[in-house]
């Protein structure tokens, strides 16, 4: 199973033969400026939630793949307005897919549209895949973490980890503990000011807590 890290909360799994992307933002990431978006291709375009550094590539990337947009019942219709034609609207609940069965579950955060339209709940996901995996959008540290395992015994988790917005490292460790994981991909750090982490400190906190923590370099293709 391939992953590519795009930076902040961007990256792609490879899965049952299908491409996934999630929360595309790249071309306004200042950390990811050797990816070129044109050279992107998706099955299949997951977003967690509304906000810009999560969805400001998805219309260009979605015309152009021609991948299903999935997420939040608003975000898909506002994708849809702006010209996207392969879309499947979930609130939280299952859906299968061609890669297999998705869960989208809930994430303390907002979600709200880059044009100020609401984009309904913002979220989190379970992908059934060769290897099922969480992916927790935005949050922070909340209870229902503990109900993943209810979904699945999850192989590895991309959480949140750059505080502020979201969890922060010592979150994400409890995170891990609730969703009974010892291995996280980070994301969601350094992009901004506010974000910035000391890498050897986070890795320093993980490694305390037996729990492995992947920070892949932008453009990075890993196999898991
Ligand atoms: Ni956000
Ligand atoms: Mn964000």
């Amino acid at each position: 199973m391939k992953f590519t890290y795009y930076g902040h909360s961007c990256f792609a799994v490879e899965t049952a033969g299908k491409k996934i992307l999630f929360d595309p933002f790249i071309s306004y990431n200042e950390l990811a400026k050797s990816i070129d978006i044109n050279s992107i291709e998706a099955d299949f375009i997951l977003v967690s939630h509304g906000h810009g550094d999560h969805v400001a590539d998805l219309i260009p990337i979605g015309k152009r793949t021609g991948a299903k947009v999935i997420g939040a019942y608003e975000i898909v219709e506002w994708a849809q307005k702006q010209g996207i034609k392969n879309a499947h609207p979930m609130n939280f609940g299952s859906a299968n897919f061609d890669f297999g069965r998705l869960n989208f579950v809930p994430a303390w955060h907002s979600s709200t549209l880059p044009d100020g339209t609401p984009g309904g709940n913002p979220g989190g996901f379970v992908v059934h895949g060769e290897k099922p995996f969480y992916y927790s959008g935005d949050t922070c540290l909340m209870m229902d973490m503990k109900l993943i395992p209810h979904y699945a015994k999850v192989d590895f988790a991309i959480l949140p980890i750059g505080g502020n917005f979201t969890m922060d490292a010592d979150d994400a460790i409890k995170a891990a503990e609730f969703i009974q994981c010892k291995k996280v991909i980070g994301c969601h750090f350094d992009t901004f000011g506010y974000i910035k982490i000391d890498h050897d400190a986070v890795k320093a906190k993980f490694a305390a807590a037996g729990i492995e923590l992947i920070l892949p370099e932008i453009g990075a293709t890993i196999e898991l």
